[in-house]
């Protein structure tokens, strides 16, 4: 596996190889690989001849006082595995060659960023558009792959590579979740095991909400509510009550919902009723740990 560390010799691998006419796959990361990442590796793998990872935390998508100096770096062992998959090259720059002095240029990203994470954090995707088209100027390939997880991002980035005629095609891969449902993110390994617990009212809430499209609800203002009690205490108060009873280990909701809506799954707008593909997007706290997850309601 090839390490790349500046962006001429990214560059200068993806040209090298797409002149002898192979196709190349990029999986951008912050690092702190777990398997939802990996699962992206073997999209590229099965859609290009050639997979490069990137891994590279980028500061311009943290806003002062969020988890920049916190977040997990864990280089070593992201190389190892992914070179144990087979990649076949990743680019590891360095903030300065990303972001070299005196560099004041950055992407405005499309309408679809705006509300939901854009409104909780205003300049988050300003920084992810600016980031993956600098990645995708070192490495000009022909596959961008991005999880589901990041819903709202990965339509950001689609609409960013529609809208600049960036000569890419964008593929997205599955949620994947851990055993007892929590969504893999490089962000779970903030929450104690209590926090964990907590947290699962997520998947759960989300679980419920695919059950009740299942029996017939459509209108959207009901789900909603229905996901906000889950989420929220009033309703963990009553399992808890319950789980005590039971001898289970406590469980409470969120600590804090920023967002639990079901919208349209194409342009996030809000709908009244489920007559055309939806998502239900979530994005909570539990103790200090920010935690996202959706799923994609289709009827
Ligand atoms: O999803 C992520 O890990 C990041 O937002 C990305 C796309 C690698 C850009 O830094």
């Amino acid at each position: 596996m090839e390490i790349l560390s500046d962006p001429k010799s990214a560059r200068r691998y993806v040209i090298e190889r797409q002149s002898t006419g192979e196709t190349l796959a990029v999986v951008p990361t912050m690092g702190a690989l777990h398997d939802g990442h990996l699962s992206l590796v073997e999209i590229g793998k099965e859609k290009c001849d050639r997979v490069v990872a990137t891994i590279f935390v980028n500061p311009t998508q943290f806003a002062p006082g969020e988890d920049l100096d916190k977040y997990p770096r864990t280089l070593k062992q992201d190389l190892a595995r992914l070179e144990s998959l087979g990649t076949d090259a990743v680019f590891v720059p360095e903030v300065s060659s990303m972001y070299p002095d005196g560099c004041t240029t950055s992407v405005s990203p499309p309408r679809v960023a705006e509300g939901l994470e854009g409104s909780f954090r205003p300049e988050h995707f300003g920084g992810v558009c600016t980031i993956v088209l600098k990645l995708f100027q070192c490495l000009p390939c022909n596959v961008g792959v991005f999880g589901q997880k990041d819903y709202q991002q990965l339509l950001v980035i689609k609409a960013m590579v529609r809208d600049l005629n960036l000569p890419i095609e964008v593929l997205s891969g599955e949620i994947i979740r851990d055993q007892d449902g929590l969504a893999m993110s490089s962000r779970n390994r903030y929450l104690s095991a209590v926090e964990r617990e907590n947290a699962l009212c997520i998947p759960k809430a989300l679980r419920s909400l695919q059950d009740d499209v299942q029996s017939g609800v459509t209108s959207v203002e009901e789900l909603q509510e229905r996901l906000i009690a889950r989420l929220e205490d009033s309703e963990a108060v009553a399992h808890a009550a319950r789980d005590a009873a039971e001898g289970q280990p406590i469980q409470r909701g969120v600590d804090s919902l920023d967002y639990a809506v079901v919208v349209d799954s194409e342009t996030l707008e809000p709908i009244e009723k489920l007559n055309r593909p939806a998502v239900a997007l979530v994005a909570a706290r539990v103790g200090q740990t920010r935690l996202i997850d959706n799923c994609t309601i289709s009827v």
